[in-house]
């Protein structure tokens, strides 16, 4: 059943794509029919007739519709109404953290994660191309999203991820009706697997920034962000990075926008925060150098971002560069205590990604990369109930007499 008030899932309405473009050497590529990567193996981009946009809708009537991604219709490659396929994607929060920092809060999108934004574009996209069956790596949330949203969609879907993925997510990507394996690898690997099973069975291959849709729908975070902001932007965005999806897709988003001429010139710095222990983005900006070298025996308690090599890298860099931003590394430690001291002083359970972008905000103020003047926007791209919390080991015997003094202890 629909909800009564949700037209932005059954009202149609125009769309705008006039081609796809290899982000690496601009051929064009028609749109309307299934592609991975270009013929020379790099990303795809969509393009969209944007003065068609600006004609079609404007800032007043967008503010009309329901709240929730799928009201940029116009700004996404979904032709049909009926092929959306949508668990119901709100508008996630700008929480203060005191000073001039706000945490975007993503774990409010379905299955707890912003991969929700990515997948309800690529499934609604594969429903329309008709595919009957997706396979995708993951460390966790991406399988998670792709679980529900094509079981919900009728597809059939794999999932490989690294043996150390938190336990909840390989359950609940198992129950939400994939076919989910461990393997014992990274997830790069993970991606070689779905790679070479393409043909023997048949699957479609959703691996981030190998199919042109995900990054379309990541972009809504740049969209909703201006919005939200009323269509002004923040200083700085500092954004936990892996494969590096929603860096790149907010990084279109506000082009689109200036194109329009619904933003003006003043765009955020936009920060790549890894891991230490995995940090190929930041050793590449280090470097001076356009794309990023594997980064061999990685490790760090943020799962969501142990990626050894990201595809889009020279997309990554790219976007940190003109956008006069940086990437940075910061220890688990650093992220573990970021986590600890938001969730005892805010009362908000920030997922060790989005921990990151804290203590990589925190080492920036003391490093003066950034000022504390500078409005930043922190990603919490996940919620953090799926990953190991510390255990609690008090417990009270109801037969004695309760101490009431220890209690506080
Ligand atoms: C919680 C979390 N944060 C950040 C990322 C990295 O996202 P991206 O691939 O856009 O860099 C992931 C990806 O798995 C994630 O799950």
């Amino acid at each position: 059943m629909t909800a009564p008030h949700a037209t932005n899932l059954t009202e149609d309405r125009p769309t705008f794509v006039t081609h796809l473009e290899c982000s690496a050497t601009g051929k064009r590529y028609p749109a309307d029919q299934l592609h991975n990567l270009s013929d020379d193996g790099k990303p795809l981009l969509v393009r969209y007739d944007l003065e068609g946009i600006a004609d079609a809708i404007d800032k007043e009537t967008l503010a009309a519709r329901p709240a929730g991604l799928w009201r940029y219709r116009e700004f996404l490659p979904v032709r049909r109404t009926e092929d959306i396929v949508s668990l119901g994607e709100p508008v996630t929060p700008l929480l203060a953290l005191g000073g001039s920092v706000l945490v975007k809060d993503e774990s409010r999108l379905p299955t707890g994660s912003f991969k929700a934004r990515g997948i309800t574009v690529a499934v609604s996209m594969a429903k329309e191309f008709g595919i009957g069956r997706i396979a995708m790596p993951t460390n966790g949330n991406a399988g998670a999203a792709l679980a529900a949203y094509a079981t919900n969609a009728g597809i059939e879907s794999f999932v490989f991820c690294p043996s150390d993925t938190p336990e909840i997510n390989v359950r609940e990507i198992a129950y939400q009706g994939a076919n989910v394996w461990r393997v014992d690898a990274l997830i790069d690997e993970c991606g070689r697997i779905v790679g070479e099973g393409q043909e023997r069975m048949d699957w479609f291959d959703m691996s981030t920034l190998k199919e042109p849709y995900r990054i379309e729908g990541k972009k809504t975070m740049g969209l909703e962000l201006a919005e939200q902001f009323g269509w002004e932007l923040p200083d700085v965005i500092f954004y936990p990075t892996g494969g590096g999806t929603g860096l790149i897709g907010m990084w279109k988003a506000f082009a689109e926008l200036q194109a329009i001429g619904w933003i003006g010139d003043k765009l955020p710095r936009m920060v790549a925060v890894q891991a230490e222990g995995c940090a190929p983005i930041v050793k590449a900006w280090q470097d001076g150098a356009d794309h990023a070298e594997r980064w061999e025996d990685a490790h760090t308690v943020a799962a969501g971002i142990r990626v050894p090599s990201a595809i889009g890298d020279f997309l990554i860099l790219r976007a940190v560069r003109e956008s006069n931003g940086y990437a940075i590394a910061v220890s688990d430690e650093a992220i573990e205590e970021a986590q600890a001291r938001v969730a005892s002083e805010h009362g908000l359970l920030l997922c060790p990604e989005g921990a990151a972008t804290y203590a990589a905000y925190e080492e920036s103020l003391s490093s003066g990369l950034i000022s504390v003047s500078d409005q930043a926007v922190l990603f919490n791209c996940a919620t953090g109930l799926k990953y190991p919390l510390p255990p609690v080991t008090r417990t009270l015997d109801i037969s004695a007499p309760i101490d009431w003094n220890s209690l506080t202890n």
